[in-house]
């Protein structure tokens, strides 16, 4: 993979708190399949990042209920974890490094979001920006309560495991910001209890889509999935945008802009074969059908070992599937052991314990 990625360290160089590993802690809303663009936008940073730190990545299906909650949608959420999981691991996740696990099975992440509520005003959550694209995206006129909640939500998904570093895209970075104010707010009123987490930038570029649209987009129809077969990668290569001026070989073309060369920029690895394509292109000496066999051909050698992963975890029915389950188990136990935390700081746990003392005297004391 050759596309440039450069990523601001966090600012605390050390890898270790409190004697463990650093945690991460991202994931995405379980929609559907995983296609180039979010290769080169975050799966390629996760696979990085997974040498360096104890790696959570959530499925948050919650989430998605703040734009899409039709019975329908909610059906095809375990498809779509299932799916999602899998373009991960064939994508060079380690499921021996890595813990997925499913938000709505861990029913204290919905606790420690209520708590987290009184954390942070409306005033605060109507300034981030993301929420109103989301509503209108959503076809929305106005905002549901649980969409303005997002963030405060999200917040409760990195500090229910007591994320360290939380890498996201653009469109996430004001959440984090919530995150680490409810997380400040928090510490003030009762106490050291969770980490600052630190965002993770992570400076790529979008990948243009298939049809030349600035964003590859399974609304927009523009994609390659991480899970497309040979074929397919050459039929929608084939069909790609390109430089509409060219309408015959001999005409010199642009390469600038071009999808065809931003992909072959993207994932061919033979840098002179591109090179050479370019110059061609440039002085009208090559058809789009040679560049455009060679970037299927590019494009697919890069898939080629995705594909052979694939083939080998889906050789084992249910793999997945108890990927998900152990992780969700295993994550469960912590967040119930932070929640335990949180409401002893907050002083929650101490009030219904002493109802209970007092209710067991009285008890007592009428002999029963
Ligand atoms: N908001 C993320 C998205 O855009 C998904 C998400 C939910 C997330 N909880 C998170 C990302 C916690 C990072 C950390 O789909």
């Amino acid at each position: 993979m050759t596309t440039p990625v450069t990523t601001s360290a966090p600012s605390d160089a050390t890898l270790e708190v409190a004697g463990r590993r650093k945690r991460m802690l991202t994931g995405d809303r379980p929609t559907g399949k995983l296609h180039l663009g979010h290769f080169v936008g975050s799966v390629e940073n996760r696979i990085r990042l997974q040498e360096e730190y104890e790696a959570f990545f959530i499925i948050a299906d919650l989430h998605m209920l703040t734009t899409k909650n039709a019975r329908a949608d909610i059906d095809q959420v375990s498809t779509n974890a299932r799916d999602m999981v899998l373009d991960q691991l064939s994508a060079g996740i380690d499921p021996e490094k890595a813990t997925f696990y499913l938000q709505s099975a861990i029913p204290e992440v919905s606790e420690l979001n209520t708590l987290f509520q009184n954390l942070v005003t409306v005033p605060r959550l109507e300034r981030v920006p993301s929420l109103k694209d989301m509503a209108r995206a959503a076809g929305k006129d106005e905002m549901p309560y649980g969409l303005l909640g997002y963030p405060v939500l999200q917040a409760a998904d990195i500090l229910c495991v007591k994320g360290d570093v939380v890498p996201v895209g653009k469109d996430n970075h004001a959440h984090v910001e919530v995150t680490r104010e409810i997380a400040r707010r928090f510490n003030n009123l009762y106490g050291e209890v969770f980490p600052i987490p630190e965002l993770v930038i992570s400076e790529i570029t979008t990948l243009v889509g298939t049809d030349g649209q600035a964003k590859m987009s399974k609304s927009l129809g523009n994609t390659i999935l991480l899970s497309d077969d040979a074929d397919t990668v050459r039929r929608k290569v084939r069909g790609m945008y390109t430089d509409p001026n060219r309408v015959r070989a001999d005409i010199p073309g642009t390469v600038e802009g071009n999808p065809v060369f931003l992909y072959h920029d993207a994932f061919n690895t033979d840098r002179d074969e591109v090179a050479d394509l370019k110059e061609r292109y440039r002085a009208g000496r090559v058809g789009d059908v040679e560049v455009k066999e060679k970037l299927a051909a590019a494009v697919n050698a890069f898939l080629e070992p995705m594909r052979e992963r694939r083939a080998s975890y889906e050789s084992r029915p249910g793999y997945v599937d108890e990927i998900i389950v152990d992780g969700t188990e295993r994550t469960r136990v912590e967040v119930k052991a932070v929640v335990a935390e949180v409401k002893k700081a907050m002083g929650i746990t101490g009030t219904y314990n002493q109802l209970r003392r007092k209710a067991e005297q009285a008890r007592k004391r009428r002999g029963e």
